[in-house]
């Protein structure tokens, strides 16, 4: 059976992008892989956090992760910090990989240059490794993400070649799996960058956001020269992003959606836009709210989750420190 394994950071608010390219696609192959997903915590401090905020945005994303439909009893569940065989296997893949791989990750040279000298930390540059270690962990063939973690993905495949060749068969090899249609959101106000919850509000959407405060967002966003509602990423990528924001949320096909507003313009496909994700999001929302009310529950999925997790990545940790030599 393969394994499916993926992760979102507790770094901010969660926002329809996180959804769209990731969370929306979890449930999916439950019953019929293995599935583990995880609250990657640890990469979280790579940026400085409130302590406080940390810990409740990590309760808030267990409970978004049962909320879109994972269930803790067909899937694991696990908190990063709470299985030391993450940060323990970072440190080992650490010596097989160079500075010159990390320094070209896009990732960090964005990131690095927007916070400056004083931003660029070791635990950012080192960020990928840990990610590599996180899915290397449990033998994951398959981890689903947005189009912006694919050079993670390649870099933990380098990593994984690179220790197999050398000890011969130890990890698995996994591979990205990437969405048709909302990999890549972009922000509302501008459609050249990736919608991001440390931008400005108006650029993206919460899962958390109220219905007026979606009209109004919606309403807001930028569109292109003329008013037809025609997918054309180059052409049109204002309201190339918007048909995709529709398409994940009706789970419509784009070309459907473009004739049912042939002859309309921007007005009514952003009203009819604004409707459908207020209705999805509310009601989610609903979900959200009433799970996570129960924190003794969420501990409990938690803490099992993780002893589960524990027992797998132990298992492999155990392997490698044997391959390597490490008592
Ligand atoms: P994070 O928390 O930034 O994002 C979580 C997931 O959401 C996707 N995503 C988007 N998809 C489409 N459009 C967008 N605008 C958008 N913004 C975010 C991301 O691609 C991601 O799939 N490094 C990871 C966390 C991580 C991880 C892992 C993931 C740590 N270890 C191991 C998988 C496996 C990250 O920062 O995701």
């Amino acid at each position: 059976m393969k394994t499916v394994f993926s992760g979102l950071k507790p770094s901010g608010d969660m926002t329809i992008g996180n959804y769209l390219g990731a969370m929306k696609n979890w449930p999916y192959q439950q019953g019929l892989a293995r599935t583990i997903f995880f609250v990657p915590n640890a990469h979280a401090i790579t940026v400085r956090q409130d302590p406080t905020e940390l810990k409740k945005r990590t309760y808030d994303l267990v409970a978004w992760l049962i909320t879109v439909g994972l269930d803790p009893k067909k899937s694991i569940i696990l908190v990063q910090s709470k299985v030391p065989a993450h940060a323990e296997l970072c440190w080992i893949l650490d010596n097989y990989v160079t500075m010159g791989e990390l320094s070209r990750m896009t990732e960090y040279k964005d990131k690095s240059q927007k916070l400056g000298p004083e931003g660029q930390l070791v635990g950012l540059f080192n960020y990928p490794v840990l990610m590599a270690a996180d899915i290397l962990l449990y033998d994951a063939n398959e981890v689903p993400v947005g189009e912006d973690q694919r050079q993670h993905l390649e870099l933990a495949r380098t990593i994984a070649e690179r220790f197999n060749r050398l000890y011969g068969n130890t990890f698995v090899l996994p591979k990205a799996t990437i969405p048709k249609t909302g990999a890549r959101i972009m922000g509302l106000d501008d459609p050249t960058k990736k919608m991001s919850k440390s931008d400005h509000p108006d650029s993206f959407i919460m899962l958390a956001e109220t219905a007026d405060s979606i009209r109004k967002k919606i309403k807001r966003a930028v569109t292109d020269s003329d008013n037809r509602i025609i997918y054309d990423k180059k052409g049109k990528p204002a309201v190339s992003n918007l048909i995709e924001i529709y398409a994940g949320f009706s789970d419509e096909t784009i070309s459907v959606i473009e004739k049912r507003f042939v002859g309309k313009g921007y007005g009514e496909f952003k009203a009819e836009l604004a409707e459908l994700v207020v209705e999805k999001l509310s009601q989610l929302q609903a979900e959200f709210y009433k799970i996570r009310d129960n924190e003794a529950m969420l501990d409990k999925v938690i803490d099992s989750g993780s002893a589960k997790a524990a027992e797998i990545a132990n298992e492999k940790l155990r392997e490698v420190k044997e391959k390597i030599g490490l008592l």
